[in-house]
């Protein structure tokens, strides 16, 4: 049992949300530039699903890569994670991997693609930010690191910016900065369904020895709603046998149960237990043809599981219920594979950083058609194989 004192101070007042303007859907997708001047993408979502025109808007930090096995920079999948930019309430939340902060940005509300930096970026005491999840029940933002000092720390988040990033949870994965991977690095920090605790996914070394782990981190919610939560210290670890190298996941909001790829197989599926935070894996869903399975997002409107590949260009769903494959859809464009993905109602978008010669762009995939509907370079905003994180607004 966690026996913190509980600290309980007043946040500022909460803003309500305002209607967008009338030739706005109100919806809009962010993907984060990861280059050394570093920035976040936005498109708007037209009514029929498809991207508009972008912006782009500085995040006030500093892009870096991980390396690869052999030293050089990593790319596509430079952060060697899922997240690298997240959504809570009104606000987008992005890792400055090369210089250890978090920025906050407030999309336009009669245009959610342009953005607008809140404050300052806040310094994490951590190093290489790869993930960050944020929670508007909670108003806490927390933020993964996989570097030399790798672990998890929050702060709360109200209209004037980020607060000042807690103590570092510290995670002993004996890494460098920037890392080398992506065995042996944080994946993902994302929230419970109810909020009620942050889940961490730890890729093990690729060895029978170490095969990572998933952690629980419980909230503390304050003693009235008014009063700002904390997640706890200590979190709870669980080793898969059966996993090895758990990467980015997705939730299903009814059973609870967490979708969480492993480029070894393709998807686990977990269980995490209310009381205990105990994490078990409830079955093992091996993806045939899979190369390196990496990222997941839950679909509402059909009770399913989108996962993409960084080495093959298709997009595999997977049933919420039951674990079976219900669609393997190759696409018909010139993408080495895909990263980081989010379905908006009967749309897919999931972002191909490309590899150098292919360009950074995100594939439109229309689920009731079963086919892609869009392909939308990024490349004039700037993004390339450095880029990273698929994040949604809805205002
Ligand atoms: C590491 O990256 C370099 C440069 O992109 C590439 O030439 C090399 O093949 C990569 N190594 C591995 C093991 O992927
Ligand atoms: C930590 O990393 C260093 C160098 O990267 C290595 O020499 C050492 O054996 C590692 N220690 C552990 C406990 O893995
Ligand atoms: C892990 O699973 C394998 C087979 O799936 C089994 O042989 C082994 O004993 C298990 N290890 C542990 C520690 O449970
Ligand atoms: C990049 O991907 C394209 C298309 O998948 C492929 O033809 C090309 O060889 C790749 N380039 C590199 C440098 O890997």
């Amino acid at each position: 049992m966690y026996l913190g004192i509980k600290i309980c101070f007043l946040l500022a007042a909460w803003s309500v949300n305002a209607r967008p303007g009338s030739h706005s859907t109100g919806k809009a997708v962010y993907v984060l530039t990861n280059n050394a001047n570093n920035a976040v993408i936005g498109l708007p979502i037209y009514k029929n699903g498809l991207l508009g025109e972008g912006q782009v808007t500085t995040t006030g930090g500093t892009g870096q890569n991980g390396l690869n096995s052999t030293q050089d920079p990593a790319g596509p999948d430079s952060l060697f994670s899922q997240g690298a930019v997240a959504v809570a309430g009104q606000y987008v939340f992005a890792v400055n991997p090369g210089s250890n902060t978090i920025s906050m940005l407030k999309p336009d509300h009669a245009n959610p693609s342009k953005l607008t930096l809140v404050g300052q970026p806040a310094l994490i005491p951590g190093d290489f930010p790869n993930s960050v999840a944020a929670s508007s029940k909670s108003r806490l933002v927390c933020v993964g690191t996989t570097g030399t000092r790798a672990g998890v720390s929050c702060t709360t988040y109200g209209h004037g910016g980020l607060g000042k990033m807690d103590e570092l949870r510290l995670f002993e994965l004996n890494q460098s900065t920037p890392p080398i991977g992506p065995p042996n690095t944080l994946s993902h920090v994302f929230f419970s369904a109810d909020e009620s605790a942050l889940f961490v996914a730890v890729k093990g070394d690729g060895s029978t020895n170490n095969l990572g782990f998933f952690s629980v981190f419980p909230v503390q919610y304050g003693c009235t709603s008014d009063t700002a939560a904390s997640l706890v210290r200590e979190d709870v670890r669980s080793s898969l046998n059966g996993t090895g190298l758990l990467f980015g996941a997705t939730i299903s909001p009814d059973s609870g149960r967490v979708f969480a790829t492993d480029p070894g197989f393709g998807v686990a599926v977990l269980e995490v237990e209310r009381h205990t935070h105990k994490a078990a894996l409830v079955s093992r869903v091996v993806v045939p043809g899979q190369a390196a399975i990496c990222w997941a997002a839950y679909s509402a409107e059909t009770d399913s599981v989108f996962v993409t590949d960084v080495a093959v260009n298709r997009l595999v769903e997977i049933d919420a219920n039951d674990g079976s494959i219900l669609l393997t859809a190759n696409l018909p464009n010139d993408d080495p594979g895909l990263i980081d993905l989010q379905v908006v109602g009967t749309h897919v978008y999931a972002l191909s950083p490309g590899n150098g010669t292919t360009e950074a762009a995100i594939t439109v995939f229309d689920i009731g058609k079963e086919q892609q509907v869009q392909h939308v370079s990024l490349a004039k905003f700037g993004a390339n194989r450095n880029a990273m994180g698929m994040a949604y607004i809805d205002l």
